[in-house]
């Protein structure tokens, strides 16, 4: 298939927590149907390697290192590095990192960790959304997908704070939706359950009796999970705004 043919083809996307886990599988997704794609996250070897993977199968990416975690002006510095990087405004913007904690009661939970917390998984999507969102609206186009989860639909105990904010990462979407989609920006979320990636085998023993209630009886590839992500953020999906799409081996069914 020649780039021409590809969904994204001259477009820029940005996808934040991409240098492990889901984040990876959608930039390779991405970048695999044409999209030059701006790599993220923390760790500089492993963002590396993703973009050395991306060129080696004939895509475009570049990396760009933040940590989102340190605050509001990591965000914004991201969003313009990743314009620069990607040689012009970003079309498509993935908020896709976040930090996951172990079930943990709520009142062994320390104030740090849930700054912590809100400032990779809420902020720094609020922020990044700030500064891209209405570029895109000034070029009459754009794509934002936020990566919510099944958990942000559900309560859980000893989830109180990352189900929290993955339950305001679907309200802003909804919010944004409304927002930026009359200036030709839809934004959508996925709402993941339990994925196969190296970190969810930490949360093994908390998984296990869950999916053997699920209606598919198995976690999601991160492929499926980023089949979907790029469903949303392409012209397939050109008439769907602020919807959140259950990618959960049919969690929220039952
Ligand atoms: N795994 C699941 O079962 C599951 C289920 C539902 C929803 N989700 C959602 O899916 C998304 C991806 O999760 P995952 O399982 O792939 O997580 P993961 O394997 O822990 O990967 C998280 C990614 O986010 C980046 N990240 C974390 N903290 C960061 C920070 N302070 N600044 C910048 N980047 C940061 C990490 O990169 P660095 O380490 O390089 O910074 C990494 O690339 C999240 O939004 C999560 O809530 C996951």
């Amino acid at each position: 298939m020649s780039p021409k043919d590809t969904r994204f083809a001259g477009r820029r996307a940005l996808v934040t927590g991409s240098t492990g886990g889901l984040g990876v599988a959608i930039a390779k997704a991405l970048a695999a149907d044409g999209a030059f794609v701006v790599v993220s996250g923390r760790d500089i070897t492993r963002g590396a390697a993703v973009v050395t993977d991306i060129r080696s199968a004939g895509g475009q990416a570049t990396f760009v290192a933040a940590d989102l975690g340190a605050g509001a002006d990591a965000a914004i510095r991201l969003a313009d590095a990743a314009a620069g990087a990607a040689g012009g405004n970003i079309d498509i913007l993935v908020n896709n990192a976040a930090t996951l904690l172990m079930p943990t009661p709520t009142a062994d939970i320390s104030e740090q960790e849930l700054r912590d917390t809100f400032s990779v998984n809420v902020f720094a999507p609020f922020l990044l959304t700030g500064v891209l969102g209405p570029r895109m609206a000034e070029q009459g186009h754009g794509a934002i997908v936020n990566i919510g989860s099944i958990t942000g639909l559900r309560g859980a105990s000893g989830s109180a704070v990352y189900n929290g904010t993955k339950a305001v990462i679907h309200s802003f979407t909804t919010s944004w939706a409304d927002e930026y989609g009359p200036a030709g920006v839809r934004v959508n979320a996925v709402a993941p359950g339990p994925i196969g990636t190296e970190r969810q085998a930490e949360f093994a023993d908390h998984i296990a009796p869950v999916l053997s209630r699920l209606p598919s009886r198995r976690m999601s590839t991160p492929e499926e999970v980023a089949a979907a992500v790029a469903f949303l953020a392409s012209d397939d999906a050109a008439n769907i705004h602020g919807a959140i799409l259950s990618v959960d081996g049919g969690w929220a069914a039952t």
